[in-house]
């Protein structure tokens, strides 16, 4: 019954028996009934069938205690369905064949209401509320501007997206026209994912970090507020996931109400920038998960008892589930999570 609902508690800052944990990426790869569809079924095969990504959103609930589920989808469906070509190679990761290099390529880019483009996950939402009956909240997500621009500029994955990075000092206007279309697609989708049925949604910026304070300030930041303004329910948390310490302030400016913490900084003095009025969420070294356990439980511990006594904290890790992870591993961690904030 607890499980049912100290997530929504937490993140809305209320006591809560223990603190709740879910995990970035908990559905993947690393879960052997995962890989034993994906060698049925691609990764957009399991994205874009609902009946599938229900299936796959429900595995880490059933396998270990965790406090939410996350619905099996992907970041760059949406910029498939503005027009780019997108592929998942073996080994080498996502892939547009058509980036976005000019005024021209920007111009191109449809905003369609989700539920005729990305109508497989709205879906996949209500199917998977269904299939959960209450069990456990569900948490819908979309990429941000910033993020998603990134892929869409690069055309692939990179370290430091040295393409995107060019065409916003060279493009400026290019850049505005994109992050606007941007803008109002992601906060389209995650209304769109409210209305269906979600009950949290997280935005993902995972690359926000590359850039400076300023350049966050200029040419990120505004896009993230214009799409997390779209989910104004005051009822649905709102969590606003961006790597980057430096950026904390400027990201709680943007919006939501939960604020994600990545592993390179402190959990207790981040919320200390980011002050009493926000929810945190994380911060666990995905790494640690691949074992020895002994430190992974003493660090995860560690966590917990530097924020003791304060109402609103989602435990996490500070970015997704490792490939190589062991099951173990998790199946411990959230067990620890659960005992050590009880005792
Ligand atoms: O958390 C969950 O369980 C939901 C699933 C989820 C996926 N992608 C499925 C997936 C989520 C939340 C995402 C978000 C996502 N996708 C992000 C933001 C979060 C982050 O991790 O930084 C990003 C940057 C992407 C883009 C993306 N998708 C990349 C770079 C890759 C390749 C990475 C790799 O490890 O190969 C993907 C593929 C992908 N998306 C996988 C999963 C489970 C693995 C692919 C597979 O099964 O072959």
């Amino acid at each position: 019954m607890k499980r049912a609902t100290r997530f929504l508690k937490a993140c809305r800052r209320e006591p809560v028996d223990a603190t709740p944990v879910w995990l970035m990426r908990q559905a993947g790869r690393y879960m052997p009934p995962y890989r034993e569809l994906r060698q049925k079924h691609s990764l957009l095969d399991l994205v874009k069938q609902p009946e599938l990504a229900a299936q796959v959103t429900l595995q880490p609930v059933e396998a270990f205690e965790v406090d939410a589920a996350i619905i099996f989808a992907d970041i760059l469906t949406l910029p498939e369905s503005m027009g780019l070509d997108l592929k998942f190679t073996q080994g080498e990761g996502p892939a547009f064949s058509n980036p976005v290099r000019n005024a021209q390529d920007v111009e191109r880019l449809q905003v369609r209401p989700p539920e005729e483009s990305l109508g497989f996950t709205l879906e996949a939402i209500r199917l998977t509320r269904k299939q959960l009956d209450g069990k456990v909240p569900l948490i819908g997500f979309s990429g941000a501007p910033f993020t998603l621009a990134c892929y869409m500029i690069e055309g692939h994955a990179s370290r430091d997206f040295p393409v995107t990075r060019q065409f916003l000092r060279e493009q400026p206007r290019a850049w505005s026209a994109l992050a606007e279309k941007l803008a109002q697609a992601v906060g389209a989708y995650l209304a769109a994912q409210v209305a269906a049925g979600a009950q949290a949604v997280q935005l993902f910026d995972t690359w926000a970090g590359i850039l400076s304070e300023s350049e966050y300030r200029d040419w990120a930041m505004p896009f993230s507020a214009r799409a997390l303004a779209a989910v104004s329910a005051p009822a649905v948390p709102v969590i606003h996931f961006a790597i980057g310490a430096h950026l904390l302030p400027l990201v709680k400016q943007a919006g939501g109400t939960v604020m994600g913490v990545d592993h390179h900084v402190e959990l207790a003095d981040a919320w200390r920038i980011l002050g009493d009025d926000v929810a945190v969420q994380g911060n666990l070294d995905p790494t640690l998960l691949l074992g020895p356990a002994d430190p992974m439980k003493r660090e995860a511990a560690r966590i917990l008892d530097s924020v003791r006594g304060r109402c609103g904290h989602v435990f996490n890790l500070g970015h997704g589930v490792i490939k190589e992870t062991p099951v173990e591993n998790v199946a411990l961690l959230v067990h620890l999570v659960h005992e050590h904030s009880k005792a």
